[in-house]
């Protein structure tokens, strides 16, 4: 086995890279009161805001397009995707939508009532949103080392079973649907492994609570169940994956992650029970059951790219980007959550410059350092984005799926070692002007 992990495609067609100095990048940050939502795409060399929705599509993924069948009702597209998702995962009845946040809010409009309770590893926040909206309740019932940055559990993405159980026994009345979210993104892209999915599910049924998967990385987490869970050694990615879905009784996903597509998403369900009133509510705000607020050209691009994203080669790739980077990261000295996820590494902003108070906001400190320095597009999670519920400084570099090769990221790698030698030169920050929700998204900040 040779110890290079290559990118597994050649590559048909490109867009240059920006290529911009520093005091041109000192600017835009400017201009855009030093906040990296407000800064163009164009101005940005290595985009790593987020995974969902920038992958590159195959040429396989092209060509469907072309033949897509935009028929408003019964199109042959929508057949293509629903039929593939059946095969892959199980379920009969599927409903598209334009994201994952569309189907939440499809699923959960149905079935919440002011204070029922939702519980799972960790909600991501349009999840928790979308409960909240109906007055209810997410509950978050990770295992407590997912919750340690430096823990090195292999699945750290798992539910605290014990925990579970008390809670379905205590509130089983008030819990319309159990859910767990397959990698754990808001936990660090965290693995959950077959065992704790499979008792998770039983917990569910045991108390008569349907059971429904977060599945928009379900692929990645079923390569760290091969990888990492040695009863599934030898099993293929797509058996896996099989076994995952029997589990549960369906699933919403975000097909902007493994889905390997630009925009999509769906519900998918074992049994008709809840599939008329979501298609009715469907044709109100997303459209014909068969079209969901996609094009069918979206589902032809869909259908193929849930095949691709089962091959090993590419999985195998894929998980290895992003280990590759913490494990150079932290060889260097630059903290990050361990292990590493599977779509993106969080660096721990509070330890790698621990000159910089909480109120200063070290993570947005660090994002603003990386891309004046090298024109990286970083994420701030920690007090800029959860204020003082905060509880870490982190920074989440998410990588677009085949979109940058090997020689960006050992370029970016050198950058980081430039940036720890002046590390203790980074400063703070303070905001200016802030709105009451949501606030990383338009927040203006000064340097301290
Ligand atoms: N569930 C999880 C676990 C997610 O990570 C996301 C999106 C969604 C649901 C919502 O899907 O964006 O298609 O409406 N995560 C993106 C991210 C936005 O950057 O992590 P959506």
């Amino acid at each position: 086995m040779r110890k290079t992990i290559i990118e597994p495609f050649k590559i048909k067609v490109t867009e240059p890279l920006v290529m911009k100095s520093r005091a041109e990048r000192e600017k835009v940050l400017k201009y855009a009161h030093y906040n990296l939502f407000l800064v163009k795409s164009e101005d940005v060399t290595f985009d790593f805001l987020t995974d969902s929705g920038t992958t590159a599509m195959s040429a396989n993924q092209w060509a469907a397009m072309m033949v897509a069948d935009e028929s408003y009702a019964g199109s042959r597209s929508f057949h293509r995707f629903k039929d593939k998702v059946t095969q892959i995962m199980g379920y009969d009845h599927i409903i598209p939508t334009h994201q994952g946040r569309a189907a939440e809010r499809l699923l959960f409009g149905m079935l919440l009532k002011p204070g029922m309770k939702i519980p799972s590893n960790n909600h991501f926040d349009t999840t928790r949103a979308n409960i909240e909206v109906m007055g209810a309740q997410a509950v978050d019932l990770v295992i407590p080392e997912g919750r340690i940055p430096e823990n090195e559990h292999p699945f750290k993405g798992n539910i605290d079973l014990d925990r579970l159980e008390s809670f379905c026994r205590e509130f089983k009345d008030k819990i319309p649907v159990g859910m767990l979210t397959i990698t754990n993104n808001t936990g660090g892209g965290q693995p959950v492994s077959l065992e704790n999915i499979k008792k998770a599910g039983e917990i569910y049924h045991k108390y008569g609570i349907p059971f429904i998967l977060d599945a928009c990385r379900f692929a990645e987490n079923a390569f760290f169940i091969k990888t990492r869970e040695s009863a599934y050694a030898t099993e293929s990615i797509p058996s896996i994956v099989r076994e995952i879905f029997d589990q549960a009784d369906g699933c919403m996903m975000s097909a902007k992650k493994d889905g390997l597509v630009n925009i999509g998403g769906f519900i998918a369900l074992k049994n008709s029970t809840w599939v008329q009133e979501l298609r009715n509510q469907l044709i109100l705000t997303e459209g014909f059951p068969t079209y969901g607020g996609l094009a069918a050209r979206d589902l032809e691009a869909l259908a193929v790219g849930l095949d691709e994203v089962l091959s090993e080669d590419y999985l195998r790739y894929r998980i290895a980007t992003s280990a590759y980077m913490a494990n150079s990261l932290n060889e260097m000295g630059v903290p990050t959550v361990k292990p590493a996820g599977g779509h993106a590494v969080y660096i721990d902003a509070a330890r790698f410059l621990p000159h910089i108070p909480k109120e200063q906001f070290p993570g947005q400190a660090l994002a603003t350092e990386l891309y004046l320095q090298d024109g990286i597009r970083t994420c701030e999670i920690g007090s800029v984005m959860f204020k003082e519920a905060a509880t870490m400084e982190l920074v989440r570099m998410a990588f677009p799926r085949r979109v940058y090769t090997q020689s960006h990221f050992d370029y970016i790698l050198e950058g980081f070692q430039e940036l720890k030698a002046r590390s203790s030169e980074l400063k703070g920050y303070r905001i200016k002007e802030a709105p009451p929700f949501l606030r990383h998204f338009t927040a203006k900040f000064e340097r301290v």
